[in-house]
């Protein structure tokens, strides 16, 4: 079958671990040579499409395949005839006749699974509404180079349960960990998120509205905007939320050598503290440099040049 890379909750753990091992080794291979690899993906083009803003996942994709020796084409709604009505399926069928690869920034899931139901080449997903799974991927690389295996750990996640949060709970059941959840109510995970993870039985999902009960002891503190880009009601989002900032008080309650991620863009002093964000706990640099090495992987990964 194509190997798509949708979500993280739909690739089996091994997939997922060589994946990570992977990124491990092109990272290092990167950084011994820069022409490392230089023509593992030669005469091979990616399609990026962004129906939504971005700077870290365009730059990241767009860069990984250069220095895999391929091409890219970058591709706005607004440019394309998907804008204009073409459907989702007909794209997917013309692409695949011109490029080996697509990645997809969009609003709705199901419009990146319409996109792979009708591609016969891999889809990538760079963000819905629902997940992100690339950013993951990035974002357990970095945890395990400061920190070693995730296996067994207990990572928190304080704020809004939003698309970055879901992918690092399918994260938490795939490689078997914790994830401690501190979130409003109505910010809260999904029911069915949580059963699925109860089904699943492997890692484990904690739900709590108290950031401090969340972080006790924790090795990775983790949060995002209180508003993502597909979200309307930011000034309700910003009073419900503010009693989950990350600053330097909650970060006591953490272990010591606790680590901070934001996937971001930031909001200063909204939902992280410039203390924290620029302080010794932060590896938000490290991880969204993470975002090329790993998608670099998934790139050899899904055009069948990496097992
Ligand atoms: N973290 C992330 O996906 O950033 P961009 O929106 O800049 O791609
Ligand atoms: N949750 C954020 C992530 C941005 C990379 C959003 O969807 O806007």
């Amino acid at each position: 079958g194509v190997r798509h890379f949708l979500d993280i909750d739909r690739l089996d753990g091994a997939t997922l671990r060589r994946l990570l091992d992977h990124a491990v080794r092109i990272k290092a291979d990167l950084k011994k040579d820069r022409l490392a690899h230089s023509t593992l993906l030669a005469g091979r083009s990616l399609a990026l499409i962004f129906e939504k803003p971005s700077t870290r996942t365009r730059v990241s994709f767009e860069v990984g395949m250069q220095q895999f020796g391929g091409n890219v084409v970058v591709l706005k709604p607004d440019d394309m005839q998907l804008g204009r009505g073409e459907t989702i399926g007909d794209t997917a069928r013309v692409l695949s006749r011109f490029v080996d690869a697509v990645m997809v920034r969009t609003t709705g899931e199901e419009r990146v699974h319409e996109l792979a139901t009708h591609a016969s080449i891999p889809i990538i997903n760079g963000l819905t509404d629902q997940t992100h799974p690339c950013q993951i991927m990035a974002d357990l690389m970095t945890f395990e180079e400061h920190r070693g295996p995730i296996n067994g750990r207990t990572v928190a996640w304080i704020g809004d349960c939003n698309n970055v949060a879901v992918s690092w709970a399918h994260a938490a059941v795939r490689f078997g960990f914790e994830m401690r959840l501190a979130c409003p109510t109505v910010y809260g995970p999904s029911p069915e998120l949580l059963a699925w993870a109860e089904r699943e039985g492997t890692g484990r999902l904690v739900v709590t509205e108290s950031p401090e009960e969340a972080v006790r002891g924790v090795e990775c503190v983790i949060t995002d905007a209180w508003a993502s880009m597909h979200n309307t009601d930011v000034d309700e989002r910003a009073a419900i939320l503010a009693p989950y900032q990350v600053n330097e008080a909650l970060m006591a309650h953490a272990h010591p050598d606790a680590l901070f991620m934001h996937c971001l863009p930031a909001h200063r002093n909204e939902e992280v503290t410039d203390g924290v964000i620029d302080g010794r706990h932060s590896v938000v640099w490290d991880e969204a440099e993470n975002r090329l090495h790993a998608q670099k992987a998934i790139l050899g990964w899904c055009m069948g040049v990496l097992d």
